[in-house]
């Protein structure tokens, strides 16, 4: 991929917010999502398809991931003639779910169907090609798996999407070339955090890619094995490598889950991400390059005492 083709953003909300504003859509036209995306890549769309009179058409969520064959024939029966763009989380915030992303973005360019690939979960932890993937946008944050810092994040638009896209924030300060000349302009930037994201990047990329996807994958394979192993904990996460990846979601019998993070944090050192409500509630551990076995096995004998003595 060519930097010409990149723009810094300020996060992937930014990024995918740059996408729903940069297209022009109108009443006729209708845009697919996936269920479980974030707001940024469905609430954002909603919001605007009130505005400018286009419609909005949502994927549900089958869980456990049914497979990608599944879930690609789900996506196909949900695209029409009226389709312009297909939204979708290449590994979903919710509980992990890998999407078959090249895949969809094969379905959808087959239909002249947009694709916006959030990649909020991926980049920084899988070896995304996006040469390969073919998305027409690709949003990521630095502060996520790239461990980089907070307000920069990056949105990638393909060569042919980039005559639909246009800018939605017009201010001094444009790159000097490609796409950040014309899409770019967003006035004073924070640039020690454009430096540090990438730094993170460069740093990452010694480690290599395909080491850090390995690693975050053999302790989320490794955590999923012990969980599976107790009784009473609910693993929301399919264990297929195929259908999940680094995001390990689960539900531990009837502990309240704001209750079980303080107890994993303050007697286990092990931080954990919380889903509250009724839709698979639970935890979340993400181990990435960082995590050791050690940590997993803290993490599975925290959860074990939780389930027996409760928190
Ligand atoms: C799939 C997905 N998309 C978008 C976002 C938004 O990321 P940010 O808050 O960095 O904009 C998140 C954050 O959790 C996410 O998981």
């Amino acid at each position: 991929v060519s930097p010409q083709d990149l723009l810094i953003t300020r996060n992937t909300s930014e990024s995918n917010n740059l996408v729903s504003n940069g297209l022009d859509l109108r009443t006729g036209d209708e845009v697919v999502l996936f269920a479980d995306n974030h707001p940024s890549n469905l609430a954002a769309w909603q919001q605007k398809g009130k505005r400018f009179g286009y419609t909005v058409k949502v994927v549900p969520v089958t869980s456990p991931h049914p497979g990608a064959e599944a879930v690609l024939r789900t996506f196909e029966a949900a695209l029409t003639p009226k389709t312009r763009v297909l939204g979708f989380s290449h590994l979903t915030s919710t509980v992990g779910d890998l999407l078959p992303a090249k895949e969809l973005c094969r379905l959808a360019r087959e239909r002249g169907v947009l694709t916006l690939v959030d990649g909020a979960q991926s980049f920084g932890l899988m070896d995304v090609d996006l040469a390969d993937l073919q998305p027409d946008f690709y949003s990521g944050s630095a502060h996520k798996w790239p461990c980089g810092p907070k307000e920069t994040g990056v949105l990638y638009v393909s060569k042919g999407a980039q005559g639909r896209f246009w800018p939605s924030v017009i201010s001094a300060y444009p790159g000097e070339s490609g796409l950040s000349a014309t899409c770019e302009a967003l006035g004073q930037r924070d640039e020690p955090a454009i430096a540090g994201f990438a730094e993170a990047l460069r740093f990452q990329s010694r480690i290599g890619r395909p080491l850090i996807e390995k690693r975050a994958r053999e302790l989320a394979r490794a955590l999923m094995d012990g969980l599976r192993r107790l009784d009473g904990v609910r693993l929301w996460t399919h264990p297929d490598p195929e259908r999940s990846h680094a995001i390990v979601s689960f539900q531990v019998g009837s502990l309240d889950p704001a209750k079980l993070q303080a107890a994993l944090y303050e007697k286990d050192g092990i931080v954990c991400a919380t889903r509250t409500g009724s839709d698979r509630p639970g935890i979340r551990l993400s181990p990435h390059l960082y995590n050791t076995h050690a940590e997993v096995d803290r993490a599975l004998g925290g959860i074990q005492r939780a389930l027996a003595q409760g928190v």
